[in-house]
């Protein structure tokens, strides 16, 4: 395996200790502080890198589940795949590789240009978005903060409406993508575009209408979603697309679908058990805590 991608996954391991002592402590800010840093590792690297070799290290990271067990010399699992001279993932020591690999390096590596610019815009907005929404978390709008928590707000808003936005545009060619699930992918991420948008209409509203509590219950549910569509879908794929490997788009069908929803329940989850304090925004500690 490449190196990188042995870097990663101690990183991974390294994350999921924090999983285990947040589990144990009721403190999620180690955790949560690891994710936003993972995730900025691997989204800047689709402008430093380019689409190509950021999508071949990507695909790396799935090589080693979702090859394992499978023999070299027999009929490859449909949701497996191979590409031209290798080139869809840096784990060139695997001729094949997850089948949604192969499309996603395909569709940007040689793509149009329009298509590429969609992905930068989408990745950069919802980036952008994902960590604004962690800073108002922890920095509520009460006292000297006000000013500068409706600004952000703002920014986040629309952020999160242009990455959204480029999203959808993204998706809409999914019907002809066989290795997504074609249309059924395309219906999905327009779901997944619906839960998260909708989860931020609904926090920027009750700001605007001044109803906090409400307000706090939505941001927690509008992070959810996020986390949902980011990082639960990353690994529900990594641990998915072995077990489903012979159902085609089988995995990434169902990351597609479920991950957003399941991100808000799981928010709700947090949420309902926050001390009593902290869910009526008296704890001034950080609520990521
Ligand atoms: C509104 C919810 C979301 C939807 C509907 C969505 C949809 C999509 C679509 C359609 C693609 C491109 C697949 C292709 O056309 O081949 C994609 C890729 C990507 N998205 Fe999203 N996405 C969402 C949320 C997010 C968030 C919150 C982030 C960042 C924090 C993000 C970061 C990325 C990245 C980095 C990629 C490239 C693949 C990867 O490296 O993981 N997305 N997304």
């Amino acid at each position: 395996m490449p190196i990188e991608t042995l870097v990663f996954y101690g990183a991974l391991v390294l994350w999921a200790g924090l999983l285990v002592q947040g589990l144990r402590r009721s403190t999620w800010q180690g955790f949560m502080y690891f994710g936003i840093v993972l995730m900025l590792v691997l989204n800047i690297g689709y402008f430093v890198r380019g689409q190509g070799d950021a999508i071949a290290f990507f695909v790396s990271i799935y090589d080693l589940l979702d090859n394992a067990g499978v023999s070299s010399n027999g009929d490859l699992p449909v949701a497996l795949s191979t590409c031209p001279d290798n080139a869809c993932s840096i784990a060139t020591n695997y001729d094949s590789h997850p089948a949604w690999g192969v499309a996603f390096h395909e569709r940007f590596a040689n793509g149009p240009t329009l298509r590429r610019t969609f992905l930068f815009g989408h990745i950069a907005f919802n980036t952008v978005a994902f960590v604004l929404a962690h800073v108002q978390l922890a920095k509520p709008g009460t006292g000297s903060n006000a000013r500068q928590h409706r600004i952000l707000g703002r920014v986040s808003f629309g952020a999160v409406t242009l990455g959204t936005l480029f999203a959808v545009l993204l998706a809409g060619e999914h019907g002809s993508v066989e290795e997504y699930g074609g249309i059924w992918s395309m219906l999905g991420f327009f779901s997944m575009a619906f839960v998260v948008y909708g989860c931020a209409i609904k926090t920027a509203s009750t700001a605007r209408a001044g109803d906090i509590a409400a307000h706090r219950i939505w941001m927690f549910r509008f992070l959810g979603s996020m986390w949902g569509a980011f990082w639960l879908f990353r690994v529900m794929l990594f641990v998915l697309g072995p077990i489903m490997r012979n159902i085609e788009a089988g995995a990434i069908l169902v990351c597609i679908w479920f991950s957003a929803p399941l991100g808000v329940l799981i928010a709700e989850w947090f949420r309902k058990r926050r001390p009593a304090g902290a869910q009526q925004g008296t704890n001034q500690a950080p609520a990521m805590a």
